[in-house]
């Protein structure tokens, strides 16, 4: 599905661009999943006493009121300085279509550095341009590895991280995979998760499970989950951009739904397929599931907090989850972040139905693992991150290297 913005329609981003602060630090967002890192590190670097003067840049790779105005809004990130308005398009395309848009930015500004967050396309593209023109780059989720590279956000992580002046990472396994890619040591911080600086900062305010199906779903679907429920969410290309195997993990979610009542929020991705392939009959013909609109950060909070388990192809849910102690099921045959295995909640079920269902019922029958929140998971990241930039730029400026 193409919605790309034609650029005569975005405006000149350079124009835009123009009344920034020159050689501010350029903050870059593009997806969901970068939504809930950026907000505590704006947060940070807009407190009163933080000497850098940062600036937020939106690539617009997400652009619906599910999938980012309703991020923007609960989790109080400021407009975006500047929108580039890209939208959806192939890799090839929207990863292009960002870097075109981004260089005329990066030449109003001449910025200190540019911060990009996670491994989403967004996060690549901008960190190309940046890095042919001189910016430092500064990875945050830095080191992060599948081994997978059949996975796009695998390409974008190993890349962004080789052209990355520093590195932030979130588990003592990221520096690992980065000294052995060569990486110098003094360029990785381990800060801690900024994801979980969200979570933790927004815990309290997490909207019922009630109130979010009593609003998309229905008195019954209330009445069903109770307290016990499953949450399901799906859009790795993997698992979803083949109907056949979209099929075969829908046809075992329906099977899951006997034993406990499942919650669904689907990807625009997903929708796209189940319905070109005639798969959404089957799943709202099951009646103890129910699908859902991409939810907002509160809903989804609130979903994972009072689910029996959460199932989920996302890296993000399942570092969420860890924090919150809710048991994981991980439909995929690798993760990224071993972490929430070995300390976590998490355990890798794959995409054999016969693995999902038995892993399932364990949890149900036993309660799932405990697990622990890992080191340094612990709402800070955000400040430590700040800290890091602030000794860096000046540094920089002694030394004549920086803008600032
Ligand atoms: C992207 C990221 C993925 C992340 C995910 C979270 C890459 C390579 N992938 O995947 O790492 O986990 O976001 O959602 O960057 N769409 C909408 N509305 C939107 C945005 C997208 O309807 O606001 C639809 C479009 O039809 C689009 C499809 O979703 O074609 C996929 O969007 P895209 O940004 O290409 O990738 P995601 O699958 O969302």
């Amino acid at each position: 599905m193409s919605r790309l913005t034609p650029l005569s329609l975005s405006g000149d981003a350079g124009q835009r661009a123009a009344g920034l602060p020159r050689n501010a630090l350029l903050c870059v967002v593009g997806a969901r999943p970068n939504f809930m890192k950026i907000a505590p590190i704006m947060a940070a670097l807009r407190a009163p006493d933080c000497p850098i003067p940062a600036c937020l840049v939106h690539t617009g790779q997400h652009y619906d009121e599910d999938m980012k105005d309703a991020f923007f809004n609960q989790l109080g990130i400021p407009e975006p300085d500047v929108d580039l308005e890209v939208g959806s398009a192939s890799h090839a395309v929207q990863t292009a279509e960002i870097m075109r848009r981004f260089e005329p930015v990066i030449d109003a500004v001449d910025p200190s550095g540019i911060l990009v967050v996670g491994d989403v396309n967004s996060t690549i593209a901008c960190a190309l341009v940046a890095v042919k023109k001189g910016v430092p780059v500064i990875h945050v989720e830095a080191g992060l590895r599948s081994f997978d590279r059949a996975m796009p956000e695998e390409i974008n992580r190993i890349l962004t991280d080789q052209i990355s002046e520093l590195l932030f990472t979130t588990e003592r396994t990221a520096h690992a995979n980065l000294v052995r890619e060569g990486i110098d040591e003094q360029r990785i911080h381990f800060v801690g998760n900024v994801m979980i600086d969200t979570l933790f900062g927004h815990r309290a305010k997490a909207i019922p499970t009630a109130k979010t199906l009593a609003r998309y779903a229905d008195a019954k679907a209330v009445a069903t989950c109770g307290d016990s429920y499953a949450v399901l969410t799906l859009h790795r290309p993997s698992n979803v951009d083949d109907p056949f195997v979209l099929e075969r993990l829908i046809d075992t979610v329906v099977c899951l739904s006997h034993d406990v009542p499942v919650v669904f929020p689907v990807h625009p991705r997903t929708r796209a397929v189940l319905q070109k392939a005639g798969l959404l009959k089957k799943l709202s013909a099951a009646p103890r599931l129910w699908m859902l609109p991409p939810v907002g950060y509160l809903e989804m909070l609130g979903l994972m907090a009072g689910a029996q388990m959460v199932l989920t192809d996302s890296g993000g849910m399942q570092e969420e989850t860890t924090a919150l102690g809710v048991p994981c099921i991980t439909l995929r045959s690798n993760t990224e972040r071993p972490i929430t295995i070995d300390q976590g909640t998490n355990t890798i079920a794959g995409s054999d139905a016969d693995t999902i269902l038995s892993v399932a019922r364990d949890v149900l029958a036993s309660g799932g693992k405990a697990g622990r929140i890992p080191e340094k998971w612990d709402g800070r990241a955000a400040e430590r991150i700040r800290d890091v930039l602030v000794v860096w730029q000046e540094d920089r400026r002694q030394s004549g290297a920086g803008r600032v």
